[in-house]
């Protein structure tokens, strides 16, 4: 490893990469690890970067106690969803790691999406796709999901995700996992309910309560 990327592995907010994060890396040959700041955001993205916080990649650790977590609740899903996919880490773990029928990364920096693209390539397809697009619009697809959040943005867009797909959230009984869970507030006052938490690492799983009636 070179001074530089050691720079990179310790210069994180929340988790601190570790081995197993540098060879998910280099034994794929994908590009993950090298945080994009939202100086350099600015450049590919037009609109809510002021409610985002910054490209940095889950750790595999983390990512994988939760999706552990997730499978113990028996739930089957049809769908992995990262929202603010980044370069793509999460999905490609996941696709890895688990069996999940659909993986999609949804990222608001064209940038990013076409790193993640180039990732494909090398990955391979194995039901992962990407699409440029803002969390604040974006419409969960029909079929129960996994819906991974790893700090992507403030309570403003997360309370707007919400509110957008809470029709899907009571109708398939998704799931969110959340990593680095700071606005889980947001969650439990919108009907969530907290079905694991790990206060230590900042873990967390959530459902919409089946009674939960939105006030209108
Ligand atoms: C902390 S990174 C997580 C990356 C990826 N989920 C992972 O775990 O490796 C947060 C990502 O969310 C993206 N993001 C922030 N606000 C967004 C929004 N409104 N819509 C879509 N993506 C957003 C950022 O560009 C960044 O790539």
């Amino acid at each position: 490893m070179s001074i530089g990327n050691l720079a990179i592995f310790n210069n994180r907010a929340g988790y601190r990469a570790g081995i197993d994060d540098y060879l998910f890396e280099k034994l794929n040959r994908l590009s993950l690890e090298t945080i994009v700041n939202r100086e350099i955001l600015k450049n590919t993205v037009k609109v809510n970067l002021k409610h985002a916080t910054y490209y940095q990649p889950i750790t595999c650790r983390n990512l994988k106690l939760l999706l552990n977590e997730a499978h113990k609740t028996r739930s089957s899903f049809d769908h992995f969803i990262d929202i603010g996919a980044g370069k793509g880490k999460a999905c490609f773990y996941a696709a890895k790691h688990f069996k999940f029928r659909k993986i999609t990364g949804v990222e608001f920096s064209h940038g990013l999406v076409k790193i993640a693209n180039r990732n494909k390539l090398i990955f391979g397809d194995r039901n992962v796709s990407f699409l440029s697009e803002d969390a604040a619009d974006f419409l969960l697809p029909r079929g129960k999901c996994l819906v991974f959040l790893y700090n992507p943005f403030n309570d403003v867009i997360l309370e707007k995700f919400i509110s957008n797909n809470y029709t899907h959230f009571k109708e398939y009984e998704s799931l969110i996992a959340y990593a680095y869970d700071v606005h889980r507030e947001t969650l439990l006052v919108n009907g969530f309910r907290t079905l694991f938490r790990s206060a230590e690492r900042k873990l967390s799983l959530y459902q919409l309560r089946s009674h939960f009636q939105k006030q209108r």
